[in-house]
């Protein structure tokens, strides 16, 4: 039998293979720390809970939704315009299954066949596999670690700035843990004007920022409403993973034509997901700034633990995770990965999941406690230990 070409080389997620052999090893009574899959450790606030579920004990709730609610629509624009300073429209927001099912979507709605989509390398591997699953030609953009993972216009050349369509960015980025500052977003906004670029902007992590001054939106820079578009998703914000929403917000052009071919293929959100997401967008605010704070103070714990075991770690500027180089003895992050998992119970992600240029490292997500960390750091200083005899044995540095 044929199938699609469309499937290329795409591999189900690694995501799959490190959960299989936690299954096993939970089933040995192994200690496992799972810290591979970003799905927050921190339970949605009440008042949200509250929300969702009133509204899933209402029988009248469960038919197709269609649309959004026009509560929703209200909520999100007040929120962009309370917490950006960004006023948009109706018809300049709509809303999705997650960001993740958007961009496996918008490009169907914004390119064709062929068309180039530039995409970060190291990257969030939906930015590769959605343009590619629509026919686009996915072009990686190297982020070097020198240039602080910042996208560098100067490493585009002319020559595919012109072939270009569209542009995927993100920050704070995950796997790198880097965020961009407002000279970035300026020079990107005249970039995609002079090669007519569209860019797409991914802010799963804009509440999960470090820094003095909150993260901003794209949207919020001169000119952004003119090139492109933001995903804005609820997940990581308010520990809404399952749920599944968030936003399309931005140039009006591009949301109406994603909510087009959207109207084709989804008849709308669950409608008690939509309360608890008016809930959450209307409600108080202050459990999503300490939870930033907590991120931050978990990076900075598993940061020094990791750094006094002798691993290469870089402090994190946002999100929930660290990024990290590989020790002494290992190249293929996945093999890493594997021996990590079977000799301390501590569960990463490898580097090679998020692109060429993230082989070589490992990527932990914060989603555990502060005397948890401190047990997987514990546990990975005891793999340090042999490396180090190894290295010993070898006659050479371990890292
Ligand atoms: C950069 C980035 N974008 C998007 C997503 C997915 O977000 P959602 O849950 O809204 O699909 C994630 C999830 O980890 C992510 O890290």
């Amino acid at each position: 039998m044929q199938l699609s070409s469309r499937l290329g080389d795409m591999k189900p997620g690694v995501f799959h293979a490190l959960f299989e052999r936690r299954t096993q090893l939970l089933a040995c009574n192994r200690t496992i720390y799972d810290l591979s899959v970003g799905t927050p450790a921190f339970l949605p606030d009440a008042h949200i809970v509250h929300a969702l579920s009133e509204a899933a004990a209402d029988p009248r709730q469960y038919g197709y939704a269609m649309a959004e609610l026009p509560e929703l629509k209200a909520a999100i624009r007040s929120y962009y315009a309370d917490r950006f300073g960004v006023a948009l429209s109706d018809s300049e927001v709509t809303s999705v299954h997650g960001t993740q099912e958007g961009m496996a979507h918008i490009c169907w709605a914004i390119c064709d066949p062929g068309d180039v989509v530039l995409v970060p390398d190291p990257g969030y591997p939906i930015f590769t596999d959605g343009p590619q699953l629509c026919g686009a030609n996915v072009v990686t953009y190297p982020l070097f670690k020198e240039k602080g993972y910042i996208l560098d216009f100067a490493d585009l050349s002319p020559e595919l700035c012109e072939r270009a369509r569209v542009l995927v960015v993100s920050y704070p980025l995950n796997p790198v843990c880097a965020r961009a500052d407002a000279a970035f977003y300026r020079e990107l906004i005249l970039f995609a004007k002079k090669y007519q670029i569209t860019v797409i902007h991914d802010a799963a992590y804009s509440d999960i920022a470090f820094g003095d001054e909150p993260y901003p939106s794209f949207l919020s820079f001169p000119g952004a409403m003119d090139v492109g578009v933001e995903f804005y998703s609820l997940s990581k914000t308010y520990n809404f993973t399952g749920a599944r929403l968030a936003f399309l917000l931005g140039n009006q052009r591009i949301v109406q034509a994603l909510a087009t071919i959207r109207s084709q293929i989804d008849y709308g959100i669950f409608l008690p997901i939509q309360r608890a997401a008016i809930a959450a967008l209307t409600g108080d605010q202050s459990g999503v700034k300490a939870r930033c704070q907590a991120y931050q103070e978990m990076a900075a714990q598993l940061t020094s633990g990791l750094v006094a075991c002798g691993w290469p770690v870089q402090a994190s500027q946002g999100t929930m995770f660290l990024w990290s180089g590989l020790p002494y003895g290992y190249r293929n992050s996945l093999d890493f990965t594997l021996d990590l998992m079977e000799e301390t119970g501590v569960i990463a992600t490898p580097g090679s999941a998020f692109g060429a240029r993230g082989e070589g490292h490992v990527r932990f997500a914060l989603r555990t406690d502060p005397s948890e960390l401190d047990k997987v750091v514990a546990a990975i200083a005891a793999k340090r230990e042999k490396l180090e005899k190894l290295a010993q044995a070898a006659g050479e540095e371990p890292l």
